[in-house]
């Protein structure tokens, strides 16, 4: 009988711990941004984070990858600054854009890969806000 007792005390201590730690890890970088093609200020909601988090992977790194074929540089989320990486969605300069790579993204899609490479920015690490 204290086997299976046990082993419920061990999980609700665990669901607890779990409630208590995720805020906090979540709160390491800023939860809004302000995006200048919409004027808007966006939440950076798990959601949108996690799909622009897809995006990336099979949308971008598909190309931007280390030892890649394309003659496309590694790319990472700490390639570039928070505001770095608004500029590249804002402007609309680069290459790979210009040549038609993104143009199956939808501007939702945009959005949220903005918001996923800004909330993980090289200067994003201490900021819990940023406008
Ligand atoms: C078909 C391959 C390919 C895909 C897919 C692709 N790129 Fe590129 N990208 C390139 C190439 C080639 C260049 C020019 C060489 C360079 O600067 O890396 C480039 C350049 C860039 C640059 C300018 C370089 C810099 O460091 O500022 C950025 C930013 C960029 N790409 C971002 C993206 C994003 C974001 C995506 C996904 C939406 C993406 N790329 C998808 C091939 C690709």
């Amino acid at each position: 009988m204290k086997g299976p007792l046990n082993r419920k005390a061990v999980a609700a201590v665990a669901v607890v711990l779990s409630l208590a730690v995720l805020p906090a890890a979540w709160a390491g970088g800023p939860d809004r941004r302000y995006d200048p093609g919409t004027m808007t200020l966006r939440e950076l909601t798990f959601g949108n984070l996690r799909d622009g988090y897809k995006i990336f992977r099979e949308s971008c790194k598909s190309c931007h990858h280390r030892g890649n074929a394309a003659g496309a540089r590694f790319l990472y989320t700490e390639s570039k600054t928070m505001r770095g990486w608004n500029r590249v969605f804002y402007e609309r300069r680069a290459r790979c854009d210009r040549d038609g790579a993104w143009k199956g993204l939808s501007a939702d899609d945009l959005l949220k890969l903005n918001d996923y490479l800004f909330h993980s920015a090289s200067d994003a690490q201490d900021v819990s806000c940023f406008v």
